[in-house]
């Protein structure tokens, strides 16, 4: 049971739920999403923290909300005023911070920053983006599929841009669940090499497939679902200007689409740079389920949130 599995635990990235648990929970989600929590409150009285080294819109509000309906109080800790700033370690931040919260959202740069945190720390710690993964995201992506299609497997998955953060979420999300994942990056931008080969296990586990290639047309076309995200992520600014040029064939565009499924959902985890990787007629257009997407980031974490507190 994925309840037993999830209650009073970390929650860093998706390798550790089998495909069938993270079905369960993103049914789960579902269920809540429709039928709501019936005044269930299972984080009454309990205070969690929400650490952000980086920027946020979705994740910060989602998360804040999510705390909220269920009973608890969030607190927002912007890396950039706390002791961190001033060099006080991580460990040691984690260490204080367990004897006042019940739980920790961590958005920060290195994976293994959020791993020296989760080490140290008494209460539930929840990744809430590192530079390798970004799992609740891909919760909610997972759910918005649910949402439109009933179902995950079989589907043709495409992922065109930057072998990323989002990306290594979605490939594993994807080959758990019986999905064909494509993921069409230019050369140099591929996915990690360790989560690949990972994928590749699942791939044989639950009779999904995975693609990694450098060709955008041939993932996207007959694509039920197609997905991008930045091209520059958070941190990474300083290759902006290159990429322009290495990655402007792989804009999901009306091009884009015409290849693809007649009803191809198309998914942005935003934010956007309207006009780079994804034009604003297709953002905008009907084909677009960004909005529901972006939503469902809320329904996705109030279920982790039940699952590790309920
Ligand atoms: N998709 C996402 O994580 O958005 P934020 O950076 O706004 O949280
Ligand atoms: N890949 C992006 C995702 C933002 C939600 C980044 O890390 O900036």
């Amino acid at each position: 049971m994925v309840k037993n599995r999830l209650k009073g635990s970390n929650f860093l990235d998706l390798t550790f739920l089998t495909g069938e648990e993270l079905e369960d929970l993103i049914t789960f989600a579902l269920k809540l999403k429709r039928e709501g929590m019936k005044g269930i409150k299972p984080l009454n009285g309990k205070s969690i923290g929400l650490l952000f080294e980086k920027p946020s819109t979705r994740t910060r509000v989602s998360f804040e909300v999510a705390v909220l309906r269920l009973g608890g109080h969030p607190l927002y800790l912007s890396g950039g005023e706390l002791q961190l700033k001033r060099g006080e370690t991580i460990e040691d931040t984690g260490r204080v911070l367990s004897r006042y919260l019940d739980g920790i959202v961590f958005r920060t740069f290195s994976h293994e920053r959020l791993e020296r945190l989760a080490r140290v720390s008494s209460v539930p710690v929840i990744n809430a983006l590192t530079d390798e993964c970004h799992p609740c995201q891909a919760l909610a992506d997972m759910l918005t599929i649910l949402e439109y299609r009933d179902g995950f497997e079989g589907l043709k998955f495409a992922y065109l841009g930057d072998g990323n953060n989002v990306a290594h979420s979605l490939m594993r999300a994807g080959t758990k669940l019986g999905m064909n994942v494509w993921i069409a990056t230019p050369p140099g931008h591929e996915p990690r090499k360790k989560i690949v080969d990972e994928c590749m296990e699942y791939c044989r586990t639950y009779h999904s497939s995975l693609t990694v290639t450098t060709k955008p047309r041939e993932a996207a076309s007959a694509a039920d679902i197609l997905y991008t995200d930045v091209w520059v992520s958070m941190g990474k600014e300083e290759e902006s200007e290159i990429n322009q040029a290495l990655f402007k064939d792989f804009q999901i565009n009306d091009k884009m689409i015409s290849l693809a499924g007649e009803d191809v959902m198309v998914m942005h985890c935003l934010p956007a740079n309207r006009g780079e990787e994804i034009t604003d007629d297709v953002l905008d257009g009907s084909h677009s389920a960004v909005w529901d997407q972006a939503e469902n980031r809320l329904h996705a974490q109030i279920a982790l949130l039940d699952m590790i507190y309920g």
